[in-house]
């Protein structure tokens, strides 16, 4: 199939959905590519780039939407764009069709099929083609160059002999994937950073990135019966939202950075840097806010403009930050899009199947066949899960809570008592029948055994591979005794010997291998 990407016609857009480089891995799925002359100039892809990597470069985006079969884009199509896709075409691109509907209906009467990007589900398998994830990440690396370029100090404290220089104290507030991604820019370049997130169980993720969780903290009187959940109000509660802004009001004075990204799916983003905290701020100090498509988290932010407050706080309130890093985002976004096209091309014969029933194409997919198929149906996954619903967990009083300790330990105890029993009775039985020296050795063998099975079986299963790569060391002394066994006489010692030695290695090296690669998740490269 013939796959094109014509070159992005609004204002400002400098992105585009096809790179050289995903021009030849769409090769490899048996796709030619076709490309608008200067679709990447603002990328940084010149059309001798594409030429050289196979694409055929069109004088014109009409010759592009003639020609291909799949149209790759970044944007939802403007009318004239819209207007000229076919019967049986497909286009891969951004579409919001909740907010296009009228346009949707448009592409779907015509009889090409769309599969909208910002529509992927956000489940493990899709996570290659999850442009809007990719895109946020960017949002927020490039957030925090923003608010540098803005700031008129450095992020890193500094001792020189011109002076002290105190530390950027940076505030994220939402801690999704633009947050965490301005979370890290900002602590590689040595800020103070502080992070919220309505949901507590970020704090962990926040803190082992370097930065610090704002916790809120509520009396007992505050937190409505029922709404507590580990001494956390619930985050849509009045007592929540009213903490929230206090704790902010708390934090503006002593913040120069803040970089806003808080935004519910489907919600105007919630106001909760409000006019009085941005006028509590000091002069130099920069809001970036992240949700200004979505109405802003800042009081005063205006969509696709920079502002100067009368205080001197600067607001930044751009919607295109990864149009801002071209090349980048780009590379990306073609990245996710070949993805999907190697979902839709299972044979890699260059032939498209459209499988509704797989449940991201599905997702993904607003028109086919002539039809409107937005909203889709719940992933399957879902719905398995929706089917079985989980039994009620009764709750229990205290009384009843008791008995049922008390029961489970009495079984416990009955159970262990007569393991004991039973392995005592064993244990005499081998005694009988078998030489004293074996015996000792016997005894030790099995203690040891229950010993490590009793160490193992207490450790968290998280834990479990880091504790089983260093405890593989422990074969070392499996080592020891094949090799003290292994000059014996009996050929049947030696097989076994060599074999344990064999084994052992194998779980040495491999252990080693896998904390290695353990470590280097965590190392910068
Ligand atoms: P996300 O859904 O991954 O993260 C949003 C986070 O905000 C979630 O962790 C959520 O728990 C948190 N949140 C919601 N309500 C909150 C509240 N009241 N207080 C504190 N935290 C709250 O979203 P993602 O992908 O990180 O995007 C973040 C924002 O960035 C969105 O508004 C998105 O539209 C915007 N964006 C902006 C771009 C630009 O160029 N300006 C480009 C890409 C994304």
């Amino acid at each position: 199939m013939k796959i094109g990407a014509p070159r992005e016609i609004f204002e400002g857009e400098n992105r585009v959905a096809m790179t050289p480089d995903s021009v030849v891995a769409l090769a490899k799925l048996g796709h030619t590519s076709v490309v608008q002359s200067g679709a990447g100039a603002k990328a940084g892809f010149s059309d001798a780039a594409y030429a050289a990597a196979g694409a055929e470069v069109l004088p014109d985006a009409k010759a592009v939407f003639d020609a291909a079969d799949v149209v790759v884009k970044v944007r939802g199509p403007e009318p004239s764009e819209a207007a000229m896709l076919k019967r049986g075409q497909t286009l891969i691109s951004f579409f919001w069709p909740a907010q296009n509907e009228a346009l949707l209906k448009q592409v779907a009467d015509a009889g090409a099929t769309v599969v909208a990007m910002d529509m992927v589900p956000r489940i493990s398998r899709a996570q290659k083609m999850d442009a809007l994830s990719s895109m946020a990440n960017i949002a927020g690396y490039r957030a925090v160059i923003e608010a540098g370029n803005n700031f008129g100090r450095f992020f890193t404290g500094q001792v020189t002999a011109a002076g002290k220089v105190p530390p950027a104290k940076v505030l994220i507030v939402g801690a999704g994937v633009a947050g965490l991604a301005a979370i890290g820019t900002s602590v590689s370049l040595g800020a103070i950073v502080n992070a919220f997130d309505v949901r507590p169980e970020v704090a962990e993720q926040i803190e082992s990135m370097g930065a610090s969780f704002v916790y809120l903290e509520f009396d007992a009187s505050e937190l409505p019966d029922g709404a507590a959940t580990g001494g956390y109000a619930a985050p849509s509660s009045p007592a929540f939202a009213a903490k929230q802004l206090a704790k902010f009001r708390e934090l503006a004075p002593e913040m120069d950075i803040v970089i806003t990204t808080a935004l519910i799916p489907g919600r105007p983003a919630p106001k909760l840097w409000t006019a009085d905290m941005v006028a509590m701020m000091k002069p130099g100090s920069v809001i970036v806010d992240l949700a200004a498509e979505r109405g802003g988290n800042c009081d005063l932010t205006v969509a696709d403009q920079k502002i100067v407050t009368e205080n001197g706080v600067t607001i930044v309130g751009y919607t295109d930050f990864p149009s801002r890093m071209a090349t980048q985002s780009s590379t990306l976004y073609a990245t996710n899009i070949r993805h999907m096209l190697t979902d839709l091309t299972p044979k890699k014969d260059g032939v498209i199947h459209h499988n509704m029933e797989d449940d991201v194409i599905r997702g993904a997919t607003v028109a086919h066949e002539g039809a409107v198929t937005y909203p889709p149906p719940p992933p399957k996954i879902a719905a398995i899960a929706a089917a079985k619903p989980k039994e009620k967990v009764k709750e229990l009083t205290a009384e009843e809570k008791r008995a049922k300790e008390v029961a489970a330990f009495k079984t416990q105890t009955r159970n262990q008592v007569a393991m004991l029993l039973g392995g005592g009775a064993l244990i005499l039985l081998a005694g009988m029948y078998t030489p004293a020296s074996f015996m000792s050795h016997f005894i030790v063998f099995v203690l040891s055994v229950y010993v490590g099975v009793q160490v193992i079986w207490n450790v968290s299963h998280s834990l479990h591979t880091p504790l089983m790569a260093i405890t593989n060391a422990i074969s070392s002394i499996i080592i020891l005794g094949a090799l003290m066994q292994i000059g014996s006489g009996n050929w049947l010692v030696v097989i076994l010997a060599a074999l344990s030695v064999f084994m052992a290695g194998i779980n040495i090296f491999g252990g080693f291998l896998v904390t290695r690669r353990m470590l280097a998740m965590f190392q910068k490269s």
